[in-house]
């Protein structure tokens, strides 16, 4: 659909805000500065797509590391593409979420397969991809192929909120946000305008006590305008999180060892590993009452391990029992030696369990 011509406040903007990011754009490892995309140069692609993925998961300054670890193991994306799914994972574990790695590696096989390599070039032929949701879409499509999207992040949705005074709460705000952003967007270097909003976001327009005096959209800023940036973005309250209560076995083998098993892939921690454990894994805890997974003299910790997920809380009583050297794991577990444990794919959760199980010894 043909967007209607931008206002002049939205040109104005633009403009405004590109000259500010032409001298104060951030370096970072996947971006080429302005000069050089304006001498013609593109950032890479599969640079642009790492970045991105790992963006949703954490910081600009978390990310850096491993951004740079990535590129130097895997150059292009032949190379993840053709990584042992392992490597990469280790690669990838404290960023969080490895459903986010395995898509990752999807994605990379995908492209390196049915794109000869080369990242489709549009927001609509991106998202069909694993792990490309429409805010990634845009962002690499608009960085990488300066394709005219309307990139949103929470960045740019205090930017717009302030500007803007939308006083509808978030989410039911991105709407009107995207449509702001979409008509601010210019179809001359949209690349750099989507990352100098971001860069706005995260420097100038911050959350707390944003610094309005030195910021390109001042003058044009209905918050600042009115001094009451501190009421954008207007959030939906929090609903109150559920708790789920639930069991843990920590068997521990004389030689300190530890029995883990692996979670189904699809589902909540999915691919992770874990001590065995039941009744909390879905909403009314079904199909998990399997009891210990092995016989012996199980032992219940005087306090219940606790962990709050996006969604709820979680109590989980644990019990931990000492077994012999000869005893075998059952079928869909392993023993873990004590030196491998850092390498083993275990969510935050489950390392609470097992310290604790650890603590009382
Ligand atoms: N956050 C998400 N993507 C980003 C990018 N390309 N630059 C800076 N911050 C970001």
């Amino acid at each position: 659909m043909p967007s209607p011509a931008p206002s002049t406040l939205a040109r104005n903007r633009a403009a405004a805000l590109l000259a500010w990011y032409d001298r104060h754009a951030r370096r970072l490892p996947w971006r080429i500065g302005p000069e050089a995309r304006k001498a013609g140069n593109r950032p890479e692609p599969y640079r642009v797509w790492l970045s991105e993925i790992m963006l949703q998961q954490t910081t600009v300054a978390a990310v850096g590391p491993y951004f740079q670890r990535f590129v130097e193991r895997w150059p292009a994306v032949a190379d993840l593409a053709a990584a042992e799914t392992d490597h990469v994972m280790q690669e990838w574990a404290g960023l969080g979420y490895y459903s986010r790695a395995r898509n990752l590696k999807r994605c990379a096989e995908i492209v390196a397969t049915e794109y000869q390599g080369r990242f489709p070039q549009t927001a609509a032929a991106l998202t069909e991809l694993p792990g490309i949701g429409a805010y990634t879409a845009a962002a690499i499509a608009s960085i990488a192929f300066d394709e005219a999207a309307a990139v949103v992040d929470g960045n740019v949705e205090r930017v717009v909120t302030r500007l803007e005074r939308i006083a509808t709460p978030l989410p039911k705000a991105k709407a009107e946000v995207r449509a702001v952003v979409a008509e601010m967007t210019p179809t001359e270097r949209p690349g750099c305008f989507a990352q100098a909003m971001m860069d706005l976001g995260a420097t100038i327009c911050t959350p707390k006590r944003p610094a309005c005096a030195i910021c390109p959209l001042t003058e044009d800023c209905n918050a600042r305008i009115e001094g009451d940036q501190g009421l954008y973005p207007v959030k939906a309250p929090k609903k109150e999180k559920p708790t789920r209560t639930g069991t843990a076995y920590v068997a521990v083998r004389s030689d300190g060892a530890l029995l883990l098993r692996r979670r189904a892939e699809k589902g909540l921690l999915g691919g992770m590993a874990e001590v065995p454990n039941e009744g909390w894994s879905t909403k009314d805890g079904s199909g998990e009452a399997d009891g210990p997974p092995l016989r012996a003299d199980w032992g219940k910790l005087s306090a219940p391990v606790r962990h709050t997920f996006t969604h709820f809380h979680l109590v989980l009583d644990v019990y931990r029992a000492r077994v012999g050297r000869d005893i075998a794991a059952p079928a869909d577990a392993w023993w873990s030696p004590t030196d491998r444990l850092d390498g083993e794919a275990l969510p935050t959760v489950m390392r609470k369990v097992i310290a604790a199980a650890l603590k009382t010894d």
